[in-house]
């Protein structure tokens, strides 16, 4: 088995009740453009990144109060909602850490913004931090 390599931070995704609200103060706090707003029906979700290269933001923002996202803002409030890693093979990535005794809340990758393929740890298994595993390339297109 290769070594494994250490894993870069691709994104920190914050919940917020308001992309619109929100994003002036981290476009303030970052001096970065923030991308098109996406969304993401089947997470229920509207999204944006702050910034382009590794350790962007990504600020999400719920579709409607049914949605994973609205329930976090509901219980927590607005803060972290996940921290993602880039990993060159999601599968790979998701059964290795899997058979080292994580849970995961995806037994198989799914369909992520922009396309990349996706698969989140349970936040019971990492310090209560929602891990997402992100497939693909360092930057996005915005
Ligand atoms: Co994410």
């Amino acid at each position: 088995m290769d070594e494994l390599k250490e894993l870069p931070l691709d994104h920190v995704a914050i919940a917020v009740p308001s992309i619109a609200d929100a994003l002036p103060t981290f476009e303030r706090i970052t001096g970065a453009r923030s991308s098109p707003r996406r969304r993401v029906a089947a997470q229920g979700v509207e999204l944006v990144f702050v910034g382009t290269g590794d350790g962007r933001l990504e600020l999400l923002e719920p579709l409607d109060d049914d949605s994973p996202v609205a329930r976090f803002l509901e219980r927590r409030g607005p803060g972290l909602h996940h921290v993602a890693y880039r990993v060159p093979d999601v599968e790979a990535a998701l059964e290795r850490l899997t058979d080292a005794g994580l849970r995961a809340v995806d037994e198989r990758p799914r369909e992520g913004a922009g396309g990349h393929r996706i698969a989140f740890l349970h936040p019971g298994t990492a310090s209560g931090v929602l891990v997402e595993l992100v497939e693909g390339a360092a930057t996005r297109p915005t």
